[in-house]
């Protein structure tokens, strides 16, 4: 990982005008734009009809010591119909601390007070015929595909505690599973929706102590918590980091697996090596076993004074023996890699391929990797040397597992704009089938999906 990169998940001390975050395409744009008539190189297939969501942090008024994770949230969106790019808009997520900060009107809060509010900077996903922007902590804000913040949700009052930025979608039945951490006790709820998105459970469960758990598994049958060493720790807030974390070599990492259809707080907990992982890729049932893909990382959140950090994220197989209780643990890919995606159809489910960015350790991010899990192997989808990708979202278009685009959003430094670059996902290394010029700069952010019209 670049030592820029390495800074931003170690908290490391940094000014405003060094901060890497508030400069290059880290740094924040200044307004909302509505830009027509885009120009596209190549050709956008026509089976490419929806909307294109990303989000990512758009800090108004940074403090000293400014965190990548915690800016306000900004969504971009860039409409695709009969082969035509129509639109892209970017609207910040309509929050109560950027009314204060800039005047745009929050939305109307949901009805339960909220212990932290979130600031809708993480990921934008689509559900029950809602889209939802997501916070680490906080409640979700639904939106429309304008970008308009219709309201802060608590899926009518029934949501109690946090929801996590990262929910799953089982790619077969619909339904949708996620939990929330929060920083008092219990630390962990699970939730699961059915596939029109009404709240069906929710179940409290015990941690040891608040952990930034940021992802979570889900197989066709069961769900995987990490509860990892990245340890809540208030000092770190009075010493003036904005980010409450720190790594913890006494707190214990494992993993705890609870059944879909459990209805109480039946957690088998496995213990494993200290790690750390931000994402899974997917996981899945293999028998009694569970095989879990994730991109992990040696040790992050390192103390504020002390960035000492094993570099590398790499693509890693764990194979979860949940009679057993125990973890083997397999290398698919040692390169430099994050933001793991695969096709949303088989999500839960085995999958084949997985899809992830390179990690550069000069640009901050280089371009794309298809993983081919079965065979072993790995292609690479290079960009030009001045730009660098963004997380890859698969938009399928066919039964087959790699049928479909990959989507992502690519800076050009030279030119200072970002791009769609839009990519055929069976014929990875080759040209993008189209290139959407956004003519204005889209931020390094984090995670997206595509609505389909
Ligand atoms: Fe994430």
């Amino acid at each position: 990982m670049s030592a820029q990169l390495n800074d931003l998940v170690n908290n490391k001390a940094l000014s405003p005008e060094d901060n890497p975050v508030l400069n290059g395409n880290f740094g924040p744009v200044s307004e909302e734009q509505t830009l027509h008539a885009l120009e596209v190189i190549g050709q956008i297939p026509e089976a490419l009809s929806g909307t294109l969501l990303r989000d990512g942090p758009n800090p108004v008024d940074p403090q000293p010591n400014h965190h990548w994770f915690v800016g306000d949230g900004m969504l971009h969106a860039i409409k695709f119909s009969n082969g035509k790019a129509v639109d892209y808009r970017n609207r910040w997520v309509r929050t109560e601390a950027l009314e204060e900060k800039n005047g745009l009107k929050a939305s109307p809060n949901a009805a339960t007070p909220l212990m932290v509010q979130g600031s809708g900077n993480v990921n934008v996903v689509y559900h029950g015929g809602r889209v939802l922007a997501l916070s680490e902590i906080g409640y979700p804000y639904e939106m429309d595909l304008t970008l308009d913040t219709k309201r802060q949700f608590d899926y009518e009052g029934a949501l109690v505690g946090s929801m996590t930025a990262h929910p799953k979608i089982d790619g077969k039945t619909g339904e949708m599973l996620f939990f929330g951490y929060d920083m008092i006790a219990p630390f962990l709820r699970y939730h699961a929706t059915d596939k029109s998105g009404d709240l069906k459970k929710s179940i409290e469960i015990e941690l040891p102590a608040g952990v930034m758990m940021h992802d979570f598994g889900a197989t066709a049958t069961r769900v995987i918590f990490m509860d990892l060493p990245v340890v809540s720790d208030f000092q770190v807030l009075e010493d003036g980091f904005p980010m409450p974390f720190q790594w913890n070599d006494q707190h214990q990492a494992r993993l705890g697996v609870m059944d879909r259809d459990s209805t109480t707080d039946t957690v088998k907990w496995i213990d494993i090596d200290p790690c750390y992982v931000f994402h899974p890729l997917n996981s899945y049932d293999d028998g009694d076993k569970i095989i879990m893909d994730v991109v992990r990382y040696n040790k992050v959140f390192t103390t504020p004074k002390d960035s000492s950090y094993a570099r590398g994220a790499q693509l890693v197989r764990w194979t979860i023996d949940v009679e057993g209780g125990s973890v083997a643990s397999r290398i698919l890919s040692d390169k430099d890699q994050e933001f793991p995606r695969v096709n949303p159809r088989f999500e839960c489910h085995p999958h084949r391929f997985g899809y992830t960015l390179e990690i550069d350790n000069k640009k901050g991010f280089g371009g794309l990797f298809k993983h081919d899990v079965l065979n072993g192997t790995t292609q690479y989808h290079a960009v030009p040397d001045d730009c660098a990708a963004g997380e890859p979202i698969f938009v399928p278009t066919g039964d087959a597992e790699d049928e479909g685009y990959i989507l992502s959003v690519v800076y050009n430094e030279t030119a200072n704009v970002s791009e769609v670059r839009i990519i055929d996902a069976q014929n990875f290394e080759a040209e993008p089938v189209a290139i959407v010029k956004l003519n204005t700069r889209v931020p390094f952010g984090f995670h997206g999906n595509f609505v389909p019209a």
